[in-house]
């Protein structure tokens, strides 16, 4: 048995992997990366069943790996480069081949994986942090479900200007509920659940964008999404909005938040 760790910036995922099968899977979250780590082992470990001498390596990954210096509890211990990780998960988890990968995290990454390899793109600094860090600032509300709850009813025109409030012609296959500018309206009168919509949409629209972007220079009309971030309901909508507008479909593979403690798992 092989048990893969990504020691994200945010969450620690931890996935145990038989025959290049995925098994069992475990989330946690620590400040520091040896206690992530240890953590994260020993949970999955004593959830599952796992006897540790049925453990052969450990695959590590994310941003916290760097400070895992040695092996954890004696077992072989090996460092494996996140967006390989990315994209190796991404591959095992929508059982495609030739894919394009943004992966939401505290951050987010878009990548290629397929038969050239694993190319990292690029990616932003927009991502799931940037929803908690305004959302502590603007809104004062630190825990993410609380952000999710107050966003769904907020009204969206009242913090961002559409391309309706400016023109009354179309521009391209843009519509009138297409955002101008992102919290570019602002109105005085603008409650706390209508900020908290814009910003999950102002990031959404920034990865979905960039996503696109990517699909069409490599001429596909598929992306997949991981990472935390595939989960968001409100996130989704979003993205079927640039679908429609776009016409580059996103898939959210089951299990996604984990793709990277997968990739690494699998990279063997
Ligand atoms: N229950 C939750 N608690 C905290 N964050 C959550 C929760 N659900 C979703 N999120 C979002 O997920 C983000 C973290 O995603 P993820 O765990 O994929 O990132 P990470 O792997 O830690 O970071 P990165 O890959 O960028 O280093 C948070 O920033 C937040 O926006
Ligand atoms: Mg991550």
């Amino acid at each position: 048995m092989i048990i893969g760790i990504d020691i994200g910036s945010t969450t620690t995922k931890a996935v145990s992997i038989e025959n290049k099968k995925l098994v069992s899977k475990i989330k946690t979250r620590a400040q520091d990366a040896v206690t992530a780590a240890t953590g994260a082992f020993g949970k999955i470990v004593s959830e599952n069943d796992i006897k540790i001498d049925a453990v052969e390596k450990i695959f590590i990954t994310g941003a916290g790996s760097s400070k895992i210096k040695n092996d954890i509890f004696g077992i072989p211990t090996k460092r494996v480069n996140e967006i390989d990780a990315i994209g190796i998960g991404g591959m095992y988890l929508s059982k495609m081949n030739n894919i394009i990968i943004a992966n939401i995290g505290t951050g987010t990454v878009i990548l290629e994986a397929g038969d050239n390899g694993i190319i990292h793109f690029g990616g932003s600094g927009v991502g799931g942090g940037t929803i908690l860090g305004l959302g502590k600032k603007l809104l004062q509300i630190a825990e993410f479900a609380d952000i999710m709850e107050l966003a769904k009813t907020g009204v969206l025109n009242h913090v961002d200007l559409l391309l309706g409030d400016i023109t009354d012609t179309s521009i391209s296959f843009l519509n009138p509920e297409s955002t101008a500018a992102n919290f570019g309206k602002m109105l005085d009168t603008a409650a706390p659940a209508d900020i908290a919509l814009a910003i999950i949409n102002m990031v959404y629209q920034v990865i979905g964008v960039l996503s696109v972007f990517a699909a069409r220079a490599r001429n596909t009309r598929q992306v997949v999404v991981t990472g935390n971030g595939s989960k968001n309901p409100i996130g989704k909508k979003i993205f079927t909005g640039i679908t429609e507008m776009y016409g580059i479909e996103f898939i959210y593979p089951e299990y996604a938040e984990y793709t990277t403690a997968i990739g690494a798992g699998l990279s063997d």
